[in-house]
């Protein structure tokens, strides 16, 4: 390999910067599709189209060198509209389940493959401590060993038994190490809605505290054979993750022995030196990343990567150790014997078994926070049942961020079974829906069900420093409380949050972030089966 097709394996870069001709020296070993970064049409066969393509093309380089491409498929394969959407990953940690949560990582792999994509950048083991963080929802738990626990069950979930195997994805750890351990108040980042509070925050905390708290789910990813571990954008009190060699080399790949590859995150680099171009490479390459979510410019990458190496900044043998670890995980999935998954598998993307798994896990998921005797669960026989709410007949709602694009939005992005829909399944003409609880006077119910959720964000963009519910759906209480006998309160959201008035109602339901199958959530408000969710 020449020095520049050793960088190009090195370089991972957004689908959507891909307007160089994929050859040549600007050939790459790394394609992503960001939160949202979807074919012009969204539809499983145009993504296996579009991986297809790319593939291709890095297979008519001078090597002929298979790339991986990489997605977040952190609760199901999500960007895909019609995917099954999988509670998020606090949703997870609710049921502490593992071998359930092994098969929501199984069925997302399964999607993955029908799209043509095999590299997974999740799970997210991240341990959050301060739910004001916007990624709370990402991470299964606050505590340490319940996160091991079902981080890793999804890493043999989506790796399978063997990488070379079909329908397995290579897994990500992330985000190494301490992403959420950051002071509120300590971000300097931001994003489109404004200043970041917590999200790529420091973590101020001494060294003992933060490997006790951050380290033992990527020990445990290691030891069930995570391929690639993705640096946090956060900072210790010594600065940059992804700058720092004493984390990545030695603690990651020394210590713990990883034998995969470490990935930057997006961007991520460029914050180690900020403002310039060549010393944030040499730092994070020198601390043991080994390939660089770059994500656009990737000729500026490129070309500084050569300099660096030539003038001898970056050492031969680290080019040589990140390519190999690189190269090994291709070697490990097959890709070069079978650089695509099997074609004509689309009808596997959002099938009616993924989705049976989906809602045991969103049933299984929920927590029976409160409830006065005789409210939950609803006997359905005959119970005349009032439902409201703006998040109670909203997929986009109920699925949070991540889901179609990286914010996510509310509304009908995808496919999927509503609280409404389930509900109404189940009961009929005694289920009154009104999403403003604008119910006709002199309406009399047995049950009022209000659905108060918080809308869908994504990383800094959630960080708050309120954890309130949104007015409008609180207000919904009183309209609805004088024309019920018990009032129920269903809350979505991708962490605790302040109840205020909520608290007051008959039996209050944390629902987390569902996904498409509210067919669960009603499974258990009707006492078709028993809530089982504890708090994470
Ligand atoms: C997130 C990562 C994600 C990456 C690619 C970053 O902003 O922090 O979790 O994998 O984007 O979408
Ligand atoms: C991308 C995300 C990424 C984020 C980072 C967005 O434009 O879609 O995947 O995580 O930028 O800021």
């Amino acid at each position: 390999m020449t020095n520049t097709e050793k960088n190009v394996q090195t370089t991972q870069i957004c689908k959507n910067a891909t307007d160089h001709a994929i050859s040549g020296a600007y050939a790459r070993g790394s394609i992503l599709s960001g939160g949202g970064g979807c074919p012009s049409l969204n539809t499983p066969q145009a993504w296996y189209d579009m991986v297809n393509a790319y593939q291709q093309a890095a297979l008519g380089t001078r090597l002929g060198i298979p790339i991986i491409y990489g997605i977040d498929a952190v609760h199901g394969n999500n960007n895909v509209a019609g995917a099954t959407i999988f509670p998020q990953n606090i949703g997870m940690g609710a049921t502490n389940h593992p071998a359930l949560e092994q098969q929501v990582c199984a069925a997302t792999a399964l999607e993955m493959n029908a799209t043509g994509i095999r590299w997974d950048f999740g799970p997210v083991v991240a341990v959050p401590q301060d739910i004001r963080w916007g990624r709370t929802y990402e991470g299964y738990s606050e505590n340490t060993d319940l996160v091991s626990k079902i981080g890793a069950a999804c890493v043999r979930g989506l790796q399978g038994s063997s990488l070379s195997a079909d329908n397995t994805s290579a897994a990500t750890a992330k985000h190494f190490i301490g992403d959420g351990g950051t002071a509120f108040g300590t971000s300097t980042a931001s994003g489109p809605t404004g200043p970041y509070l917590l999200d790529q925050g420091v973590d101020q905390m001494d060294e003992a505290t933060l490997l006790k708290l951050f380290l033992p789910p990527y020990q445990a990813a290691v030891t069930n054979g995570v391929r690639i571990v993705m640096t946090s954008y956060s900072s210790t009190t010594a600065g940059k993750v992804h700058g720092d060699k004493h984390l990545i080399t030695d603690i990651l790949k020394g210590q713990l022995v990883f034998t995969g590859f470490v990935i930057s995150d997006w961007g991520g680099i460029d914050q180690v030196v900020p403002g310039s171009c060549s010393a944030p490479v040499a730092q994070s390459i020198h601390a043991g990343i080994d390939m660089v979510m770059v994500p656009t410019d990737y000729v500026r990458f490129i070309t500084t990567m050569k300099s660096l190496v030539q003038a001898g900044t970056i050492k031969q043998d680290r080019i040589d150790d990140a390519v190999t670890r690189i190269l090994g995980v291709k070697f490990e999935m097959g890709l070069f014997e079978k650089p695509m998954p099997a074609a004509g598998k689309e009808s596997e993307v959002g099938s009616a078994s993924d989705r049976a798994i989906a809602r045991q896990a969103v049933a299984e998921s929920a927590v029976l926070l409160k409830t006065s005797p005789n409210v939950l669960p609803i006997a359905a026989s005959g119970k005349k049942v009032l439902l409201a709410g703006q998040g109670a007949d909203d997929i986009g709602i109920q699925s949070g961020g991540w889901t179609i694009t990286w914010q996510g939005s509310a509304g009908q992005i995808t496919s999927g079974t509503t609280l409404q829909g389930a509900l109404n399944a189940k009961l009929g003409d005694n289920l009154t829906y009104d999403r403003n609880a604008a119910f006709p006077a002199g309406t009399k119910a047995d049950i009022g069900i209000v659905v108060v959720a918080e809308r869908p964000y994504a990383e800094g963009v959630g960080d708050s420093s309120t954890l309130a519910l949104p007015n409008e759906d609180v207000a919904l209480l009183a309209k609805m409380r004088p024309l019920v006998n018990k009032l129920v309160v269903v809350v979505i959201s991708g962490r605790p949050m302040v109840l205020g008035d909520v608290a007051s109602a008959d039996a209050v339901v944390e629902a987390w972030l569902p996904g498409t199958e509210a067919t669960g959530l009603a499974d258990v408000l009707l006492g078709d089966k028993p809530f089982l969710g504890t708090t994470p």
